[in-house]
């Protein structure tokens, strides 16, 4: 590539949204507003600088790897927020007293990671969250994802093209207790299994070792981890352990929901971020060929951990990247939206004033008009305005303006309607 070239790029990993582009971003954007009104979320929002501290603390080793961070003027460390959550912590805190729980708050927010480029991983992406906090009920966790279901349906993706696996690590923190490994080891352990089919099993091996798992009971985790039903894992544990029934009380609530049958349990999603503490999932593609749609969990500890009272919350990322990718490929992604209704041409400077009222008049009435900017010949006009997306085209010429009529063209059929100048001159 060409220095100059390279100049004309965004940095790497970093997206420019051309109007085609900034189009899906806004469909996607609309429904996921509408899908999070719907199910009765409040927006919130955040500056995109945090504290670099409060990042660090909680996300989990890959994620502080790639945190943007700096030092500003005063050197106080700052960073772009790889994620929004520990932020949503914060706010929560903060305002504990005022606030009444449990909350349902959303927001979009771009977030910032230095990752290895990938298909489907930027250094940068819009992520749509949604969060109930201040209940330890499942049916919070049905909810979420109701909300997200809700968006994926209004994009026109269902069943038949993705599926949430999901698992509990309270419920996988039972089943390693099981196996004598101490609670204390459980976080750890977590964070090291999720590596698998990122790294091989010998580099999980030497992590679990450090946590003081030896070799055989390494062995018997992956044991554990390839149990494939919700059965087999419950008869590694006692019939009335919390963990097994906060799983089974969530398939409930979710069938109730209608989201039962997307769901698929599977106890080796455990999710890359360190504070989970019960219920996690992520949606996937069922082709198998994208990364994670969505993803999201419980968090017991985490406004704790920040400053606030214990209280247990849930909530997801959804993030903008793959689900354009799965709506490209699947030929759901839809045409750009045209940018204006009527396109609005003149021929000589003396029509000019004529067609900036007429635009006016029609913008009062709610249609979205886009009048040229300077004389130009009928064929130059509609060879232009025919690429533009609009419906009608409306070109006016000395002889429109003596007749007193302005010639309506639709530009898909072709026909033209005249009305009255007057009625737009007003
Ligand atoms: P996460 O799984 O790290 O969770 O990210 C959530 C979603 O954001 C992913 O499923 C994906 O759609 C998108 N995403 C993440 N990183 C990238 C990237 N580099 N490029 C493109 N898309 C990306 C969280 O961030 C949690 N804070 C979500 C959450 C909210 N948990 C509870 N509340």
């Amino acid at each position: 590539m060409s220095d100059e070239s390279t100049m004309l790029a965004p940095p790497r990993g970093m997206r420019d949204f051309y109007p085609p582009e900034m189009a899906l971003r806004r469909r996607l954007f609309d429904v996921w507003h509408a899908a999070a009104r719907r199910a009765g979320f409040e927006e919130y929002d955040a500056c995109v600088v945090e504290s670099l501290d409060l990042l660090k603390r909680k996300a989990g080793e890959e994620i502080v790897d790639q945190i943007y961070a700096f030092q500003d003027k005063s050197e106080r460390w700052l960073a772009l927020r790889p994620e929004m959550t520990p932020t949503l912590a914060r706010m929560l805190a903060a305002r504990e007293g005022s606030l009444t729980f449990p909350v349902k708050w959303y927001t979009i927010a771009q977030c910032f990671r230095y990752e290895r480029m990938t298909r489907g991983r930027k250094r940068e992406h819009y992520q749509w969250n949604l969060d109930i906090v201040g209940t330890d009920a499942v049916a919070a966790e049905a909810q979420v994802l109701g909300a997200a279901v809700n968006a994926m349906d209004a994009l026109g993706l269902d069943a038949r093209h993705y599926a949430v696996r999901f698992s509990s690590r309270a419920l996988l923190g039972d089943l390693l207790a099981s196996l004598g490994i101490a609670p204390a080891h459980h976080a750890p352990a977590f964070l090291a299994l999720d590596k698998r089919g990122k790294i091989d099993d010998a580099a999980i091996e030497r992590l679990l070792a450090a946590e003081g798992v030896d070799r055989d009971c390494t062995r018997r985790i992956f044991d554990l981890l390839s149990l494939d039903s919700l059965d087999a894992a419950a008869a590694r544990l006692s019939a009335d352990a919390p963990s097994l029934a906060g799983v089974r009380r969530f398939l409930e609530v979710a069938a109730a929901q209608g989201i039962g049958e997307l769901l698929r349990f599977d106890l080796s999603v455990i999710r890359g971020l360190s504070y989970y503490t019960g219920i996690v999932f992520e949606a996937f593609d069922t082709a198998g060929k994208l990364r994670a749609i969505f993803g999201g969990g419980r968090y017991d500890r985490l406004l704790a951990d920040v400053g606030g009272k214990p209280r247990s919350g849930v909530g997801l990322g959804f993030g903008d990247v793959v689900v354009a990718e799965l709506l490209t490929d699947l030929a759901l992604a839809g045409q750009a939206a045209g940018g204006a209704d009527i396109e609005v041409g003149f021929m000589e400077p003396a029509q000019e004033l004529p067609a900036i009222r007429a635009g006016a008049a029609w913008r009062r009435e709610g249609k979205r008009v886009s009048v040229a900017c300077h004389p130009e010949k009928a064929k130059v006009f509609f060879g232009r305005v025919s690429k533009s997306g609009a419906a009608e085209a409306v070109y006016i010429g000395p002889d429109d303006v003596a007749a007193g009529l302005l010639r309506v063209k639709n530009l898909a059929t072709r026909e033209q309607r005249d009305i009255p100048l007057r009625s737009v001159s007003d």
